[in-house]
């Protein structure tokens, strides 16, 4: 039996070692985080800000998610590479997602990402079930920001906190491979994670998660999308750490994240909620 990169990085992960996550969106920034040491690259619909310059990911669409997959896929063939499925190519019809799964992985996506739980484990399940590795997407799913009404931390409260729980368990059941928390308590991902077989990766969801991610202009202090929009008023969230500051080149702040993901040192309690 053949071991895919993914098993493989989902092993590591079992025996302890932190994943070192990164979004990315072209080949040359593939090449530079390959070499960087990290883990996986994230074609996230962030792409929406900050490759598109809009306010959000709500117009991001399946053919902008092969375009960008199959670029980051080519700049880096030996590292593994997470796909976005964007709002509207997978809550609707399992047929309809699955298809659109396989485009993202003939693009070259070695796992796609789902957000919520509720309704989509049975999508997720479907995936799974049809040879599609997926990664759960929970806390603030930004798809939903006009629903959750902005950017807001998510399993602040005892009912939020146990709905994560179940999402996550739901998730697992479901046979994804690993389950991504977004503005999450540390406290909360810290329990869930425990609970889980399966890693977590954590944004904003404190130092327990078994790794991180980034999106990569805030690794580099580029500011885009809301930040973009209103420069003087804007304030990083509290996650956000600047790798750029003190390294002497994109190279070196990359490989500095990477680094501090795999020892330990970000996240700190101090980006936590
Ligand atoms: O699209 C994205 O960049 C993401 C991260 C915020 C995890 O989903």
């Amino acid at each position: 039996m053949r071991i895919s990169m993914l098993d493989t990085l989902l092993h590591r992960a079992t025996l302890g070692e932190k994943i070192a996550m990164l979004t990315c969106y072209d080949a040359s920034f593939a090449k530079v985080m390959a070499l960087a040491g990290v883990d996986i690259l994230l074609v996230g619909d962030s792409l929406g800000m900050v490759m598109q310059g809009a306010a959000n990911t709500l117009h991001v669409t399946m053919t902008d998610m092969v375009y960008h997959t199959r670029m980051v896929a080519a700049g880096a063939p030996n590292t593994v590479v997470m796909a976005d499925m964007p709002i509207g190519s997978y809550e609707h019809d399992h047929v309809e997602a699955l298809a659109n799964a396989q485009a993202l992985r003939q693009a070259g996506a070695h796992i796609v990402k789902l957000e919520g739980g509720g309704a989509i484990v049975h999508t997720a399940q479907y995936l799974v079930a049809h040879g599609i590795p997926v990664c759960a997407h929970l806390g603030f799913t930004p798809q939903s920001v006009v629903q959750l009404g902005g950017y807001k931390i998510q399993g602040n409260t005892d009912a939020g906190a146990k709905q994560l729980m179940v999402d996550a368990l739901a998730m697992v059941d479901a046979g994804v491979s690993m389950v991504l928390f977004e503005m999450v308590p540390s406290h909360v991902a810290q329990h869930i994670t425990q609970a889980l077989p399966v890693p977590t990766i954590g944004i904003g969801a404190g130092p327990a998660c078994g790794g991180q991610v980034l999106v990569l202009q805030d690794v580099l202090g580029i500011y885009s999308g809301p930040a973009a929009q209103a420069p003087e008023t804007y304030k990083a969230p509290r996650f956000v750490h600047n790798f750029l500051a003190g390294a002497s080149s994109i190279q070196q702040a990359l490989t500095a994240y990477v680094q501090a993901v795999k020892q330990g040192q970000y996240p700190t309690p101090s980006h936590g909620y």
